[in-house]
């Protein structure tokens, strides 16, 4: 059942009324390209028909693994940076209780390698030093520098704890099937090893085990997550009016008329990692050539509070997509208070969602108004087969899009370069003419 709804009826007004029609044929030329290879980056489009092509064995064996992690640990430390940490953090964080910490029957998942604060690791070690926990780590190159540096601090306190032995059977690798430092420590050391294909860049594995396997260790349902992106592909590529497209189209026919920044707005708290998710699928696959819309992200009601005024009243390059959510797991009433002290008696006995419902409204009419479109993207609900096609319609759309804007997007040039100036500067073995070449520049 389709869980997600696209309006774009407040994006495309004025003379962007027809954009729909007009650049359908782009919009389609580049879901071609997704489906026939045609366009550049071909050699990275494993994602395309991934959700239906996961086997049932392999979402067994994930899910076998993460039951035996959660025998084990009370906390399991998934390392990884970039595509390799934020799909699954964005899962996690949109289906946890807020508060989950206070749950202590439940696994953990914490994250490491996704920045180098020696404070972060410092307290994590803190943090670990009297828990069972157990390792999941995640490189498909196997060489970067941030998650490489927390799993070697992390895997000697682990052997330290619980043994060599022990330690081995509580860490789990996943990374690329012969490449890379982390393959070679992985069979050394006999971890369990999962792969990430070499036709899924990072920025579009959340449906690997990159992502699947630290969700299900959370206790999350990777069946219905895929079964509902599977959902999504099939509605995808057989369809000439899919919301993927439509959304492409309308993102580009608004980068071409000046809205340069498109804002990803969630008004639930759960979200904000699928916007930092969503952040760097679109700016990892579209800022190249001196081109692309710049992403960013807001929660609101919070941020009306500081970015609100920008939105409201800044320069006029922006659009919006907000994320609305129609149902909450929960029901929660504002008490009537006889003193009436604070003035709240008038929504006493309303839901908080209604309220909340009323400022998204409110705000995205003062927007529209203000002169700026907006994209509406309408969630049934926050539960794992929308999470799934929501992933998958994501990505559809940036592939498209990214075709669309005339570059690849399945490369990340700007990124592959931060990692060598990394090891050059470093002074990593097999970098020395480039440090010595970034040396003369700092002279
Ligand atoms: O999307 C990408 O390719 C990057 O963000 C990578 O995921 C990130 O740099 C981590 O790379 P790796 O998994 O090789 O450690």
């Amino acid at each position: 059942m389709k869980k997600i709804q696209v309006d774009i009826k407040d994006a495309l007004t004025g003379s962007l009324a027809g954009s729909l029609e007009t650049l359908r044929p782009e919009g389609l030329s580049g879901l071609a390209k997704l489906t026939d290879g045609s366009g550049e980056g071909a050699d990275f489009l494993g994602w395309v028909k991934l959700p239906s092509e996961t086997s049932a064995d392999l979402l067994d064996d994930i899910n076998a693994t993460a039951a035996a992690l959660r025998e084990k640990c009370d906390v399991v430390v998934a390392i990884g940076i970039g595509g390799s940490y934020l799909g699954a953090k964005a899962v996690i964080e949109a289906l946890s209780n807020s508060f989950a910490a206070y749950e202590p029957a439940k696994t953990r998942v914490l994250f490491a390698g996704q920045n180098i604060g020696e404070d972060y690791l410092a307290e994590l070690k803190d943090y670990l030093a009297d828990k069972q926990f157990g390792i999941i780590v995640i490189s498909k190159s196997g060489t970067t520098t941030e998650p490489a540096i927390a799993f070697r601090v992390l895997r000697e306190q682990l052997e330290q704890q619980v043994g060599r032995k022990e330690a081995a059977a509580r860490i789990v690798a996943v990374t690329d099937a012969k490449r890379g430092a982390l393959r070679t420590l992985a069979d050394t050391e006999g971890y369990k090893t999962y792969v990430i294909a070499d036709n899924v860049g990072g920025r579009f594995s959340v449906l690997t085990p990159v992502g699947l396997l630290p969700i299900a260790v959370a206790g999350f349902d990777i069946k219905a997550l895929v079964a509902g992106a599977a959902e999504m592909e099939a509605a995808t590529l057989t369809g000439a009016d899919s919301d993927a497209l439509n959304y492409a189209i309308t993102r580009n026919a608004l980068y071409r008329d000046g809205k340069k920044i498109e804002i990803l707005v969630n008004f639930n708290p759960k979200l904000h990692f699928v916007g930092e998710w969503w952040k760097q699928l679109y700016g990892e696959s579209e800022g190249k050539d001196h081109k692309g819309i710049f992403p960013a992200a807001v929660d609101d009601t919070t941020d009306l509070h500081s970015m609100g005024q920008w939105i409201q009243d800044g320069e006029r390059s922006i659009f919006e997509t907000v994320l609305s959510v129609k149902t909450t797991d929960r029901e929660l009433r504002i008490p009537r208070d006889e003193s009436d002290l604070d003035g709240l008696n008038y929504i006493a006995g309303k839901r908080v969602d209604e309220v909340n419902k009323m400022a998204e409204l409110r705000t995205r009419i003062a927007h529209v108004d203000g002169g700026v479109p907006n994209i509406l993207v309408t969630l049934d609900d926050v539960k794992e087969d929308t999470l799934g096609q929501l992933i998958y319609f994501f990505e559809a759309a940036c592939g498209i899009s990214g075709y669309m804007l005339g570059v690849n997007p399945f490369n990340q040039p700007g990124v592959e370069a931060y990692k060598k100036n990394m090891f050059a500067l470093l002074e990593k073995p097999g970098y020395e003419e480039a440090t010595a070449a970034i040396r003369a520049k700092l002279k």
